[in-house]
């Protein structure tokens, strides 16, 4: 399945020819769509099938991106358009072999390799839709893994390269991946978790991120109680 893979998307493509680099094109107006929504969450649900993530994984993440941006002072749409699109994020890992996506023990530097493609498949899956949400969606699916100083992947961008969508995902996705129990790990206390998301302010995460993250944590902890 893998010798595929010379037909995906190279760096230099998305770089060239990414939404988010300003080549954004016209959409219909779908964004609030309840059976356009409702087709996106199903299709996300797909990917989180496999890890056993129930559809409460996916309304944290959304919930958590909706506090997130409206705290970063963003408008309602763009919000909206940004925690709909996150359920999206790892739409790629869809690509992936099952035991991949399930494994609990450490992955061998091949197996990394093949897990750190998730973002560019998830991108190309979602690559050249009129609906403005899933274009956020392939924004957010290329970006999700990117960390503020440069160190992630699969493009290493760094700061404010870092299209918002992405940054917003990422933290989302960390919190959540923190606080809740997996089938290999147990989940960590909330206080512990933040501590270690304020620790990688400007490492990981965008420093104003994680300010309204300390600002809106009560608002993300309802969320977890509500959606666990
Ligand atoms: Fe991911
Ligand atoms: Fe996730």
């Amino acid at each position: 399945m893998y010798s595929q893979k010379t037909s995906l998307p190279t760096k230099n493509d998305f770089l060239s020819s990414e939404p988010g680099n300003g080549t954004m094109t016209t959409s219909i107006s779908d964004s609030f769509n309840p059976e356009l929504l409702d087709a996106i969450k199903r299709m996300a649900h797909i990917a989180e099938y496999r890890k056993a993530n129930t559809l409460s994984h996916l309304d944290r993440i959304r919930e958590y991106c909706l506090v997130i941006a409206q705290g970063m002072g963003l408008d309602s749409q763009t919000a909206q358009m940004i925690a709909h699109a996150s359920q999206l994020h790892d739409i790629g890992e869809i690509a992936l072999p099952e035991q991949l996506v399930t494994r609990k023990d450490k992955l061998s530097s091949y197996e990394w390799d093949l897990v750190k493609r998730h973002p560019i498949i998830g991108a190309e899956i979602l690559k050249g839709s009129p609906s403005a949400i899933l274009q956020m969606g392939e924004i957010i699916a290329l970006t999700h893994h990117e960390r503020w100083d440069g160190s992630g992947y699969p493009q290493g961008l760094k700061a404010e390269e870092i299209p918002l969508g992405g940054r917003i995902c990422a933290l989302a996705d960390v919190f959540d991946a923190l606080t809740t129990r997996r089938p290999y790990k147990d989940e960590m206390p909330i206080e512990l978790a933040a501590q270690l998301i304020r620790d990688s302010s400007g490492q990981f995460f965008d420093p104003q991120m994680v300010r309204v993250f300390q600002d809106e944590l009560a608002s993300l902890v309802e969320i977890r109680r509500m959606n666990i």
